[in-house]
């Protein structure tokens, strides 16, 4: 999608809607010049109708020849002491999403001046507004799918920064890349897919790929990632995206559970609700995203994203309830449930993230039922044992827009994953299902500064909400990359 900048007046360009934005406490002086084209009709059907220009509401006039464009939008701000980056990209969403049911073709936006940070909120807003997961839908010559041709921003009185819009772009567009890898199916989206696609940002400067196949990860003793995956046809990928800029102000280790499809195994889910299992590579999608967007962005620090990529299936070859694991790192685990999973296969994926030394470490997984029934669908949970790091974290995810929650690493819950039999076990007791997922992890973290996120919730939502669409929502790139620029700016 072109998005251009003019300067010229909105009310007399070509385009075919015209988005004007106003407060909720003052109008705009853009609303009131729209009102004087329409001789008053917006001022009377706005006071009709109550219409308030709360935050993501929206209110549509037909102009009747009065300007160019045949709709006239008004887009709700809120309160103007309320108005940040978020609403902004929040907004932007809705509006896009507004002018596309309305089949509009050329869309322009007129919104009042704005602290320049703020530019690059206005892309990525609608941007995200404008995703729609459709590969697989059939066109139809007598009915093509519409599309909207063309974005303008006006600049009315301030400067519209193109190189703000451009980063606005590469942060969107990488979210909806990450949707997109949670919206494909299995037979689609499989670890050779994330693989390949990791691969292709080898065109960048300052990246190197290594991907390892079936028999490199048995070779290096990834026990957890061999057990996981042996019941499947589908061959198993460890991924290493590794970003290496010439400036770098420190290192970075992103991980992601990446079960292309979860059955559970021979410890198999029930038929309803495992076809929702498709989602569960949200956090390979999410750091394999934001790998793209640091690479694109070129940011001034290391990173490294890690996947681990997987079926969970069953089969005369799979993983058995019982079976004793030696671990990439040593330990042993003794595997009381095949579904608790994405466990195993991460704990290998940290300890590989432990040997890059780096300043910390986050790792992204669709990891337990017990954090959705704890916090929705709108927080993930979020859990470390460096309360420093934790706050580093969740600053970041509060200034990107997405909500994290810190739960407990509660040691007392240790003793649940005790073993008879080995180091531990992969399933702690009926309570505190997070928790124990993450305690389980943290035997695999060496002393690196770690934080774990589990992203069961957000990463696949029923109902659109702002800049978040239903479906694959991307969820946690936008947190990695704010990261990834703490780092890159201090
Ligand atoms: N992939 C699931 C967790 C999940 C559930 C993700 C719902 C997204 C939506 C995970 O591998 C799993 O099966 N977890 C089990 C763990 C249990 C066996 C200890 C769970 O949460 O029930
Ligand atoms: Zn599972
Ligand atoms: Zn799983």
């Amino acid at each position: 999608m072109q998005i251009q900048i003019a300067k010229q007046n909105a009310f007399d360009s070509d385009v075919d809607f015209l988005i004007v934005a106003n407060f909720e406490d003052q109008n705009t002086s853009d609303f009131q010049t729209a009102d004087t084209h329409l001789q008053g009709a917006l001022l009377q059907k706005v006071t009709k109708l109550k219409f308030k220009s709360k935050a993501k509401d929206t209110l549509c006039i037909d102009t009747l020849g009065k300007i160019k464009a045949q709709s006239l939008l008004v887009l709700g701000l809120g309160k103007s002491d309320q108005y940040s980056d978020l609403v902004l990209r929040d907004v932007c969403a809705v509006a896009i999403r507004e002018a596309y049911k309305q089949k509009a073709n050329h869309v322009g936006f007129l919104l009042p001046s704005l602290p320049k940070n703020s530019t690059r909120e206005l892309s990525a807003g609608v941007l995200l507004g404008l995703y729609q997961f459709n590969q697989f839908m059939s066109k139809d010559a007598e009915n093509p799918r519409h599309e909207i041709s063309q974005i303008t921003f006006f600049e009315n009185g301030f400067t519209i920064d193109q190189n703000l819009v451009n980063q606005g772009q590469i942060i969107a567009d990488s979210v909806n890349v990450a949707r997109e890898l949670v919206n494909e199916p299995a037979n689609v989206c499989t670890p050779t897919r994330l693989a390949d696609l990791s691969k292709s940002f080898e065109a960048q400067p300052n990246v190197q790929v290594t991907v390892w196949g079936r028999e490199k990860i048995v070779s290096e003793g990834m026990g957890g990632l061999i057990a996981v995956s042996q019941g499947a046809t589908e061959e198993p990928k460890f991924i290493h995206i590794a970003y290496t800029p010439k400036n770098s102000r420190g290192r970075l280790v992103f991980v992601g559970k990446g079960l292309t499809f979860d059955s559970g195994g021979l410890s198999i889910k029930p038929a309803k609700g495992m076809e929702e299992m498709f989602i569960d590579m949200g956090g390979a999608a999410a750091v394999i995203a934001a790998m793209r967007a640091i690479v694109h962005l070129q940011l001034d620090i290391e990173v490294h994203g890690l996947v681990g990529a997987c079926e969970n299936m069953p089969d005369g070859n799979s993983y058995r309830p019982s079976d004793i694991l030696k671990m990439y790192n040593g330990k042993t685990v003794e595997v009381l449930n095949t579904d608790a999973e994405g466990r195993l296969v991460l704990a290998d994926v940290l300890h590989y993230g432990t040997k890059l030394n780096p300043d910390g470490m986050v790792d992204l997984a669709t990891l337990t039922g017990a954090c959705m029934v704890a916090l929705g669908t709108n927080y993930c949970g979020l859990f470390s044992d460096q309360d420093a790091w934790a706050d580093t974290v969740l600053k970041a995810s509060k200034e990107a827009g997405e909500k994290a929650w810190r739960l407990p690493l509660d040691e007392e819950l240790g003793s649940t994953i005790k073993s008879k039999r080995a180091d531990i076990t992969n399933l702690g007791g009926p309570w505190g299902g997070a928790s124990t997922a993450a305690l389980f992890l943290k035997h695999f973290k060496g002393n690196t500064t770690w934080c774990h996120l589990d992203i069961a919730g957000p990463t696949h939502v029923s109902k659109e909400n702002g800049y978040i669409c239903d479906g694959g929502t991307g969820f946690g790139v936008l947190t990695l990359i704010k990261l990834a620029e703490t780092f890159s700016k201090a």
